[in-house]
C-alpha cells in the first residue's frame, strides 16, 4: 500500500515518476504527490489519482532531474490534498513520501508540538518530517545523521524517500517493513516500492533490507544501516519484461490476467511437472524436502485470495498426502500466541510477497523454531527472502487489484506439492499420481476452453448486475472457490456476496433466499454430487436464481439449475482450477455493467503492507 517512486540522473525526473506512479497505483490512489528538487525543492500534490496530478505538472512546467513521487492508500488521515504526499518539515527545507505507519506518532506529535512544531494535517508521515527537522536542529548533526536518529525513534513500519534543498544532488532512502528497491542505470539511480516502474530502464536491481537506507546520487549509491554500518549490497537481474506489465489490448488488467490464466499456470508447472516421468520436481525446496516429508502437521498462513488458496491446500494435503493441515488468517496467527515449533512447518502464500500480516506470522513461526516455506509470485519480495525455502508461482506481474492468475498459479504449486509429498510418504499409489501429473498437465488447455464460454457468461452477468446480494455456494474442494468467488464480486462490484460450504446454508443463511437471490453453485460430479444436488433442491423450494457451474455431464445439475456453466471433466482433486475461471469471469463482467473501477476498486491496494 502506498506506491514510492524517485530518480535522480539526467532525464526528466517528473516523467518518470508519473509513469511510474501511474504503474503503482495498484498501491493505493486516495491521493498522488510529487517533489522535484531544481535548486529549490518544488513540491505538486493532490486527492485523487496520479493523471490529476500530472495535469498540475503540465500546468506548473516543473522540471528537474531528482525527485520523488507518491501514490496513497490513506491510514491516518482522510484522503485530501493536505493529506497527500510528500510532506514538509517545518521549514520546508525538504520533502519526504512515505509508505507504511509511524504507530507512535501521537506521542511524537505531542511532544513536537510542546516545541512549537506546527503540522498541516493529520498523517503519521508529517510527524516523521519534523521530528527529523528537530533532531537535526537541536542535536545540531548533519542531515543524513538526523534521518538515522529519527528512524531510530519511530516504531512500526516505513519505506521513505527524502530530498532536501541543501543536500543538491542526493536521494536519502530508508526501509523497514515496506518495500523499496533500487535500479542501477548508468549514471542513474531509481527507486520505487517494487520493479514496474524501473524495468523499461534497468533490469538490475538492489533490494533495501530492514533497517537498511541508502544515499543516492548520480553517480551510485551508498547502503548502510540506520546505525551507519556500510554495506555491500547484491545487484540482482530481473527477469521481467515491459509486455508483462502493459495491457496488451485488453480494457483492464484484470481481464488479461484472467486470459492468461493457461499461460501462466503452464508456465507454473514448466520444468516442474514431468508426465513422462511422472514425477515432480520443485527445486526451490528440494534443501527442506526431507523435513517437509517427515513433517507432523502443516500451517497454512495466507490472507485474502491467497488464504482461499490455503484452504485448497488443505484439502489436498490432507487427501493426497495424508498430512494433517491447519489453515490460518496470517492476521491472526501471531496474536493468539499460537502452538509452533522446531517440529513443525509453516507454508506462508503470498502473491506480492510484502504483505504485512502474512510477514509477521512468518517472523513468529521462525522466532518459534518452525521451518517456514513461502509460495510467491514476486521475485525477491520480502517473503520471498525471508523464508527458509520456497516456489515461485511464475504468474508475471499481477496488477488487478482482484488477484486472478495469482490465485490458480498458487493453487497449481500446492497440487504438486501434494502430488510430491503424497508420492514420498508413500501414501499415494503411483497409478493415482500419474492420474493426477497427467490431469495437471492437461489443465491449461481446459482453461482456454473455459474462456471460450465468456460470451454466455456475460448473458448472466447482464441479468443479474444490479442484484443487491449473491451467495456461492460449493463443498470439499470447491468450498475455497465458493469464498473466492464472493470474494471476487464485493471487491470489484460492491455487491455483497458470502461463501458458503453448501451444507452450511440450512443452518441459517437460507433465510436469505427468495425470488431475488442469486445462488452460485459449485456442483462438479464429485463425491459430494449427491449431496449438492440436494441442497439445489432446497435453494429452488424457496425460487433461489441458481447459476450453477457444473461439468458437462453432469445432467441432474444442469436439469435444475436456471443457469449454468459448464466446465470440462478433470481430476476431482483439480477442480478448484477451472471452477475459479467462471467465477472470477462472472465478477468481472458484473463490474463492468456496473461502471465500476475493475482494476481499482474503491478502498483497496493490492499490496497490504500495513498490519
Ligand atoms: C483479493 C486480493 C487480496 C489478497 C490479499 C493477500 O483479490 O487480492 O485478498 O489476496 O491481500 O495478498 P498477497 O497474496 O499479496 O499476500
Amino acid at each position: 500500500m502506498c506506491g514510492i517512486v524517485g530518480y535522480i540522473g539526467f532525464r526528466d525526473a517528473s516523467d518518470v515518476i508519473i509513469k511510474g506512479l501511474k504503474r503503482l497505483e495498484y498501491r493505493g490512489y486516495d491521493s498522488a504527490g510529487i517533489a522535484i528538487l531544481n535548486g529549490d525543492v518544488k513540491v505538486r500534490k493532490g486527492k485523487g489519482k496520479v493523471i490529476n496530478l500530472e495535469n498540475m505538472l503540465i500546468e506548473s512546467g516543473i522540471k528537474g532531474n531528482v525527485g520523488i513521487g507518491h501514490t496513497r492508500w490513506a491510514t491516518h488521515g482522510e484522503p485530501n490534498d493536505v493529506n497527500a504526499h510528500p510532506h514538509w518539515d517545518g521549514k520546508h527545507n525538504f520533502a519526504l513520501v512515505h509508505n507504511g505507519i509511524i504507530e507512535n506518532y501521537d506521542a511524537l506529535k505531542k511532544e513536537l508540538t510542546k516545541k512549537g512544531h506546527i503540522f498541516d494535517g493529520e498523517t503519521d508521515t508529517e510527524v516523521l518530517a519534523h521530528l527529523i527537522e528537530e533532531i537535526e536542529l537541536v542535536g545540531k548533526v548533519d542531515f543524513e545523521t538526523a534521518v538515522q536518529m529519527a528512524l531510530k525513534q519511530v516504531d512500526g513500519t516505513y519505506g521513505i524517500a527524502i530530498v532536501n534543498k541543501h543536500e543538491k544532488d542526493k536521494i536519502i532512502v530508508a526501509r523497514k517493513g515496506s518495500p523499496l528497491l533500487l535500479g542501477i542505470g548508468e549514471d542513474e539511480v531509481f527507486i520505487a516500492s517494487d520493479a514496474s516502474p524501473i524495468i523499461e530502464y534497468t533490469n538490475k536491481v538492489v533490494y533495501l533490507d530492514d533497517d537498511e537506507m541508502a544515499i543516492i546520487s548520480r553517480d551510485g549509491y551508498q547502503v548502510k544501516t540506520i546505525s551507519n554500518i556500510e554495506l555491500t549490497k547484491e545487484v540482482h537481474e530481473l527477469e521481467m519484461s515491459i509486455e508483462q506489465i502493459e495491457k496488451g489490448g485488453y480494457p483492464h488488467f484484470m481481464l488479461k490476467e484472467i486470459h492468461e490464466q493457461s499461460v501462466t499456470i503452464a508456465d507454473c508447472m514448466r520444468g516442474r511437472l514431468l508426465p513422462d516421468q511422472n514425477k515432480i520436481v520443485l527445486g526451490g525446496i528440494e534443501r527442506v524436502l526431507d523435513r517437509l516429508t517427515n513433517a507432523k502437521r502443516l500451517i497454512i498462513a495466507a490472507c485474502g485470495t491467497s488464504w482461499h488458496a490455503g484452504l485448497v491446500g488443505e484439502y489436498l494435503f490432507e487427501y493426497i498426502s495424508k498430512l494433517p493441515v491447519e489453515v490460518e488468517y496470517a492476521s491472526e496467527f501471531r496474536y493468539r500466541d499460537p502452538l509452533i515449533g522446531p517440529e513443525d512447518v509453516m507454508l506462508v502464500i503470498s502473491q506480492s510477497g510484502e504483505t504485512a500480516d502474512t510477514l509477521a506470522a512468518i517472523r513468529e513461526a521462525r522466532k518459534r523454531g518452525a521451518l517456514v516455506i513461502g509460495i510467491c509470485n514476486v521475485v525477491g519480495s520480502t517473503i520471498a527472502r525471508e523464508t527458509d525455502a520456497g516456489i515461485y508461482t511464475h504468474a508475471g506481474p499481477e496488477i488487478g487489484v482482484a488477484s486472478t492468475k495469482a490465485f490458480t498459479a498458487q493453487v497449481t504449486v500446492l497440487s504438486m506439492m501434494a502430488i510430491l509429498l503424497g508420492q514420498r510418504r508413500k501414501v499415494l499409489s503411483e497409478t493415482d499420481a500419474a492420474a493426477m501429473i497427467k490431469a495437471l498437465h492437461e489443465i491449461p488447455g481446459k482453461v482456454a476452453e473455459i474462456m471460450e464460454k465468456k460470451e454466455e457468461i456475460d448473458q448472466i452477468s447482464r441479468l443479474f448486475a444490479y442484484a443487491p446480494n449473491f451467495l456461492y455456494l460449493g463443498r470439499s474442494y470447491n468450498f475455497p472457490v465458493a469464498l473466492e468467488g464472493a470474494l471476487k464480486l464485493k471487491e470489484i462490484s460492491y455487491i455483497h456476496a458470502e461463501g458458503y460450504p453448501a451444507a452450511e446454508m440450512k443452518h441459517g443463511p437460507i433465510a436469505l433466499i427468495d425470488e431475488y437471490m442469486p445462488v452460485v453453485v459449485i456442483a462438479v460430479t464429485d463425491h459430494t454430487n449427491e449431496k449438492i444436488i440436494s441442497n439445489i433442491e432446497e435453494v429452488r423450494a424457496r425460487k433461489g436464481r441458481i447459476i450453477a457451474i457444473t461439468t458437462e455431464n453432469n445432467h441432474d445439475v444442469r436439469n435444475l439449475a436456471e443457469y449454468c456453466i459448464t466446465i470440462p471433466e478433470t481430476h476431482d482433486v483439480l477442480t478448484p482450477l477451472l471452477t475459479v475461471i467462471p467465477l472470477q469471469i462472472l465478477s468481472y463482467q458484473i463490474a463492468v455493467y456496473r461502471k465500476c473501477n475493475v482494476d481499482q476498486p474503491r478502498n483497496l491496494a493490492k499490496s497490504v503492507t500495513v498490519e
